[in-house]
């Protein structure tokens, strides 16, 4: 039996017979000798085809391989500064093992057809390296929520209720009966904390935003946390700590990725090193007027212009702390200091990359959580069994979600959050 090593194993091993299988990522040649660099997960490398040594009938088969042709191949490895990652293998054998019609992907293609070809494009070099990252960021959730002694905890994706608000919610017909892709985990959460105490789930959530922003997806990867006798403080301590263990894990795992997306590792040491900013939504607005003369009105929420400016004013993230109760969902604890904001927190990422984290202490009061449904159009009768939680043995709980394909935009330094996504769902692109 051939032992197969990937491109890294083999390049490890340095010298002497190697076996890999993977596909052409490049090809050029002559009439008696060819260049064929290939890829696996792992790396590419350059493998050298002689007419003299394979014989005509084996050259010629070497010589019609395309771009994308799955093959394995048997050589000998050596170092050479001239080749591409500094390898390259003598090829004494070979086998194509699925031909490659022309592929449809060449160099300065625009990001439109990329995305129509998005099947084929997630093997680039590009797409590779923020699938690698994105991998790191989802462990690292895991790790995170398991090292902190939380469960795992699910909650349906059909809901009777919403949870952040009417406007962005996807109606389904579930037999007849209108229901909605859950927007958030939260609202079942708030049911398991009474049984399990601190839970986590990392789970899609469904926005019907009709932004055509950089940073909304319909269908995104939610990581979210709910923990029962939780204070205000404990929120804002567990959401830097989580960004920073995920931001640690990322450099200690993925410098090659990062600089195959030319993406500065100095730019997320400061994250793991610093502490994050606290500053109040009042605060902010100052820090706006005064900083970036941006007037924004008190009251409305921050717009992602806003956010932009602000958090382009610092190296680490920011927590924005009491919001106007107006702006927030109907969920979130009133300020026993201040009857106008609500014990709400945003995350937002430095560089112009804003919101990553949003969350807050739970409101107990059940007659302020009816008043507040009421205030926004909603029948508190539908959230019968959300408002019973309130009446047998409330307690002061509290969570948050963080929006994986934001945190990963933006530890990539991606200009569009599709990126952050195999296949990404927006209200203008679904398919493949
Ligand atoms: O601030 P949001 O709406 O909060 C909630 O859903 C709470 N129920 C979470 C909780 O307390 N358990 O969303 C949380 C995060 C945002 O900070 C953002 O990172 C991400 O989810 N997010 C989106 N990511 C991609 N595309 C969208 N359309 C997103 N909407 C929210």
């Amino acid at each position: 039996m051939t032992e197969y090593k990937t491109v890294k194993e083999a390049m490890k091993q340095g010298s002497g017979k190697v076996s890999l299988q993977g596909w052409v990522y490049r090809e050029r040649g002559s009439s008696k000798l060819k260049f064929i660099v290939l890829r696996d997960s792992t790396d590419i490398i350059q493998c050298v085809l002689e007419k003299d040594k394979l014989g005509d009938k084996k050259f010629d088969v070497a010589d019609k391989v395309q771009v994308e042709t799955s093959m394995r191949i048997h050589g000998i490895i050596k170092e050479d500064k001239r080749a591409p990652t500094g390898y390259e293998i003598a090829v004494e054998d070979f086998e194509v093992v699925g031909a490659s019609n022309e592929f449809p992907i060449t160099k300065d293609q625009s990001t439109e057809f990329l995305a129509d070809n998005r099947h084929l494009w997630l093997r680039s070099r590009r797409m590779t390296a923020i699938l690698k990252i994105r991998s790191t960021v989802f462990h690292a959730i895991d790790d995170y929520f398991r090292k902190e002694g939380f469960y795992i905890y699910h909650s349906p994706c059909f809901s009777p209720n919403n949870c952040e608000g009417g406007s962005t919610v996807f109606k389904v017909d579930y037999f007849g009966t209108p229901m909605y892709l859950t927007q958030s985990w939260q609202l079942y959460a708030e049911a398991g904390i009474f049984s399990l105490g601190n839970i986590y789930t990392i789970a899609p959530s469904f926005r019907a935003e009709r932004s055509k922003t950089s940073r909304h997806l319909t269908e995104y990867w939610h990581a979210e946390m709910e923990m029962a006798w939780c204070k205000f403080e404990d929120i804002l301590k567990h959401a830097e700590q989580i960004i920073k263990f995920i931001v640690q894990k990322v450099l200690e795992n993925n410098q090659e990725e990062l600089k195959i997306l030319e993406r500065d590792p100095k730019k997320l040491e400061p994250i793991v090193k610093k502490p994050f900013i606290q500053m109040t939504y009042t605060d902010a607005l100052k820090v706006l007027k005064e900083k970036c003369n941006m007037d924004v009105e008190w009251g409305k929420d921050l717009r992602t212009i806003e956010e932009e400016k602000l958090t382009k004013l610092y190296e680490v993230p920011l927590l924005v702390t009491r919001y106007p109760k107006k702006v927030k969902a109907f969920y979130m604890k009133v300020d026993p200091e201040n009857e106008d904001v609500v014990l709400g927190v945003d995350c937002l990422a430095p560089e112009g990359y804003g919101e990553i984290i949003g969350g807050s202490q739970r409101e107990e009061s059940p007659e302020e959580i009816e008043r507040r449904l009421r205030a926004q159009g909603e029948d508190p009768k539908s959230y019968g069994w959300y408002l019973d939680l309130r009446k047998y043995g409330s307690i002061p709980h509290g969570g948050f979600g963080l929006g994986v394909e934001r945190v990963i935009t933006w530890i990539c330094g991606l200009d569009n959050i599709k990126d952050a996504i195999p296949f990404p769902r927006t209200m203008l692109r679904f398919n493949p």
